[in-house]
């Protein structure tokens, strides 16, 4: 997944917030699911009472890792297995992780979902490019959404919250003249309305993605941007279970950095929103204006350390981050409902092997970490970096 090479992108901000340092070393005891039907009440911020989920898969593949780890690095990486990270259901076949993170979830947890699998997917890159091809939004439907919406409705006793399609509206808005995103076009305004509409189900949570500061955030885009989005809502109906949107999804943007990373480009008069607190305020009344709930989920997994980036646009594996302001509804900021992992930290943006059907040039860039994994893929040095990096530290 990337955030497209659009023609008007760039932001930042550094790490922020007061951090709560968890030592916990083991997996906390199995508390008791809800033992009757959740109802999510979208008119409120739901972070505020059930916490994000920290699933077994994540848990497993850094217990994994660790066995290759030296001894401080691996007590640091047990204690990020213990934090709240989203389970992606990026391809068909990997709907199998849903019913078994569903069973792990307490009543007093929410399980984070990524719904991301559109035909023609990431059409401005290419290192997330999906299994579904344009023109098989059928196939989306009936063998996707659907499915995970049968799911969903066999345990109505878990609350879970859903970011749909990340990068999908906000490439429209951006980078409708790239052959890929013309495309895909129909099939995404499509698909991402099916999805809201199908999903809406009462203790479902859904967000949108929004992109971050540095691609919806310039004046030129604030409009169209929330117009799009506003758009996919209507269409599939207003459902009751909408609160908003997704920012900085696997983004390395600051929450309150001032001035911003990119502040001092000489562009950066075009973009007011610097940092992803000035995002989440200033798109948000775009999206008001536009008719939308704009209540916002921020993702800060990766955004620890800044300064990292040579472009505000580039989004592959940068060199050097660190895992950053742990999943809390304490934001500070009303229209921020949640600072939340939603890109699992160790997982690949991209792979750098140039001979590969999936390269994109951004994952060779020399902010890039090289060599790097399939996008999606264990990277283990990477990880690690991310460890000894966090900002709060581990
Ligand atoms: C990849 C997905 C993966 C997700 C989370 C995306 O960039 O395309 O396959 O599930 O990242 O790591």
């Amino acid at each position: 997944m990337k955030f497209s090479q659009s023609t008007l992108l760039w932001l930042a901000a550094t790490a922020a917030a007061a951090p709560s340092k968890t030592s916990q070393e083991s997996p906390r005891a199995v508390a008791a699911a809800c033992s009757s039907a959740v109802s999510l009440d979208a008119s409120t911020n739901i972070w505020k009472k059930y916490k994000l989920h920290a699933n077994n898969f994540y848990r497993k593949e850094i217990e994994e890792a660790v066995l290759t780890m030296d001894a401080s690095t691996a007590a640091k990486a047990k204690e990020v297995a213990n934090v709240g990270t989203f389970v992606w259901l990026d391809t068909i076949a990997n709907i199998a992780k849903f019913e078994p993170a569903i069973a792990e979830v307490p009543c007093d947890e929410i399980l984070g979902v990524v719904i991301y699998d559109l035909p023609g997917r990431d059409c401005a890159a290419k290192a997330s490019n999906g299994e579904l091809k344009v023109g098989e939004l059928p196939k989306y439907k009936t063998e996707y959404i659907d499915v995970i919406a049968g799911l969903i409705k066999k345990y109505p006793n878990t609350a879970i919250a859903l970011v749909i399609e990340p990068d999908s509206l906000p490439n429209l808005v951006t980078n409708s003249d790239v052959t890929a995103c013309k495309n895909s076009a129909a099939g995404y305004r499509d698909g991402v309305a099916y999805a809201l509409k199908t999903l809406n189900l009462p203790n479902v949570i859904m967000y949108i993605d929004a992109g971050h500061g540095g691609w919806l955030g310039w004046d030129a885009n604030l409009k169209p941007g929330a117009q799009e989005l506003a758009k996919a809502y209507t269409a599939a109906g207003k459902p009751k279970q909408f609160r908003g949107i997704a920012t900085n999804v696997a983004g390395w943007n600051a929450w309150d950095l001032s001035p911003g990373e990119f502040s001092s480009k000489s562009d950066a008069k075009y973009n007011a929103c610097q940092n992803e607190k000035t995002y989440v305020t200033t798109f948000g009344a775009a999206l008001k204006t536009a008719g939308m709930p704009n209540h916002a989920i921020v993702d800060t997994g990766r955004n620890g350390v800044q300064g990292l980036r040579e472009e505000w646009g580039n989004w592959c594996n940068v060199k050097g981050a660190g895992f950053g302001i742990r999943p809390s509804a304490d934001t500070g900021v009303e229209l921020a409902d949640a600072f939340v992992w939603v890109k699992p930290g160790g997982e690949s943006d991209g792979t750098s092997d140039s001979s590969a059907v999936r390269f994109d040039s951004f994952c060779g860039k020399s902010d890039a970490y090289q060599p790097s994994p399939e996008a999606g893929q264990w990277h283990q040095a990477y990880f690690e970096d991310l460890i000894n990096n966090a900002n709060p530290a581990f």
